[in-house]
């Protein structure tokens, strides 16, 4: 999202949870590449920071191993290594201690002498959601968020649990930082796919046109995911898919789907946007949620020749378990633009293939001229945007086959990343720190779209805590998820999509 490297002031991350899992796979990763790609300022400073001792040496060896593991780019090259390392520190800390602060506050202020600049600071929370108050409060009972301009925090997901909770931690932020302070991470957002989508809608006159309910017969937002939730039962039992991916990822790309054009390319103007469609989608009653909503768990199965264990069989799963580890919805945007449009999402783990994407159908041609034969073999268009693995955009359109006689078929056209650019595209979590050294808050959620998202799935998340579900486990591992989940859109005429395989490269 940004475009000069030159803005970019000297900057302190405090990262809490400096020794957990996002930092070591996705944050040290993404900051030792924008490091590397010259995105960081001259002067910076990373301060991981967590409850167990560690030196500074013990933990840019730590983050290192991480990086090794992790990054884009590969194993990091000695030289760039050297350069990056001395800007890596570590402090223990008690996050419900203000002592810790107050260590902050000082190292922050030796870094700000050293470099005769003052620095902004972006304090990233990389914890557990139980840990977002106490250390919101702390920073700012200890003095340290008080700057607007140079001070900014970072949310990680969840967002609450449900719309009292995630209005309550928007309350508790609001009193002590101003929203533009506020940067709550949706990392779909930071995708390169997922921004192109604005581009495509909004950079081009072709679609525009057709971008509305007198050409598009509905519309599909499939994230399918192979993995089950391994050692991740602990937060994933309290959360379930509608939670865990619908209320955030998934309604995140219908936004960018469903939009108006926005004035310019500005956060707030954005954001607006989004909102509006939010605010327009339809609440569902008890009646619609059964009727528009299907939930699965999954049992066990095999993958790719492995025996894998169900949901309930998980590490420290709950054997009884009612959570659902598949849902999928048909939701309506109510306005002039989208009357009438289906909106399917699904999303699901341990399923066939992990893929994410996006499938426009158009209505049907209104009057077929060709000979009744080739009836058969003729398709509706389809806009397909491929978010991951794919990275790729197609148009499905119906031509002549080569022949002498008049056959139809369907051809792509496509653009596809790997065959246009030779450039690796950066990773989700480069853009988003990036933009949060810049303070642009585009691809951020703000307070009133995180409460509008909630808004929208506790009709369905009320109805399912009322009635458990009875057939769970309801689809096996390395299937397309329950039956019911075809059935929903199948009422309806049509079907799930999804991409052929790509060959592998
Ligand atoms: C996270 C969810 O937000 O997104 C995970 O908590 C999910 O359950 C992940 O696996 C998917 O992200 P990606 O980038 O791998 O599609």
């Amino acid at each position: 999202m940004s475009t000069a490297k030159s803005t970019i002031e000297p900057t302190v991350f405090v990262i809490f949870g400096g020794t957990g899992d996002l930092n070591a796979r996705k944050l040290a990763p993404a900051l030792y590449n924008l490091f590397l790609d010259g995105w960081l300022p001259e002067q910076f400073a990373i301060i991981g920071t967590g409850r167990t001792s560690l030196t500074d040496e013990a933990f840019r060896e730590k983050l290192l191993a991480d990086i090794n593991q992790f990054s884009r780019t590969g194993k990091a090259e000695k030289e760039t290594w050297a350069k990056f390392m001395p800007h890596i520190h570590y402090q223990v800390a008690d996050v419900k201690n203000a002592a810790s602060y107050t260590e902050f506050g000082r190292r922050i202020t030796e870094f700000e002498q050293e470099w005769k600049a003052p620095a902004n600071v972006i304090y990233y929370l990389a914890v557990a959601p139980e840990f977002f108050p106490i250390i919101a409060t702390n920073i700012a009972q200890s003095k340290l968020g008080a700057d607007p301009e140079r001070i900014r925090i970072v949310i990680e997901k969840p967002f609450g649990h449900d719309l009292a909770s995630a209005k309550e931690l928007n309350h508790l932020l609001g009193q002590h930082f101003n929203e533009r302070q506020i940067y709550r991470i949706d990392h779909y957002l930071g995708k390169e796919t997922v921004q192109n989508i604005m581009a495509f809608r909004f950079a081009n006159t072709l679609m525009e046109p057709l971008w509305n309910r007198n050409y598009i017969e509905h519309v599909q937002i499939s994230v399918t995911e192979q993995l089950g939730v391994g050692d991740r039962s602990g937060y994933y039992d309290g959360a379930g898919a509608l939670r865990d991916m619908i209320q955030n990822h998934l309604l995140q790309l219908l936004c960018l789907v469903a939009m108006e054009p926005p004035v310019n390319f500005t956060a707030d103007e954005v954001r607006n946007r989004k909102v509006d469609v939010l605010r327009a989608m339809r609440r569902f009653t008890p009646e619609e949620v059964r009727e528009s909503t299907v939930r699965g768990q999954y049992g066990s199965g095999w993958i790719e020749g492995k025996k894998v264990p169900g949901y309930r069989e998980e590490k420290d799963a709950n054997p009884k378990s009612n959570t659902e580890t598949f849902a999928a919805v048909k939701f309506f945007v109510d306005n002039w633009r989208w009357q009438g449009v289906p909106f399917y999402l699904r999303t699901g783990k341990r399923l066939h293939r992990s893929a994410s994407v996006i499938t426009i159908q158009f209505k049907d041609v209104p009057h077929f001229i060709f000979p009744p034969e080739t009836a058969e073999s003729q398709h509706q268009n389809r806009l397909i945007i491929s978010i991951q693995p794919e990275m790729s955009i197609r148009l499905q359109v119906q031509a002549k086959r080569p022949g002498l006689d008049m056959m139809l078929n369907t051809v792509d056209m496509v653009f596809d990343y790997d065959g246009t650019y030779t450039t690796q595209a950066p990773e989700a979590y480069e853009t988003l720190l990036l933009d949060t050294m810049m303070g642009d808050q585009t691809l951020f959620m703000r307070g009133d779209q995180v409460e509008a998202a909630w808004d929208l799935v506790m009709p369905i998340l009320n109805s399912w805590q009322q009635r458990t579900s009875q057939n769970f486990p309801n689809y096996s591992a390395d299937s397309w998820g329950p039956e019911v989940a075809e059935a929903l859109i199948a009422r309806d005429g049509f079907h799930w999509f999804t991409l052929p395989l790509s060959p592998k490269k």
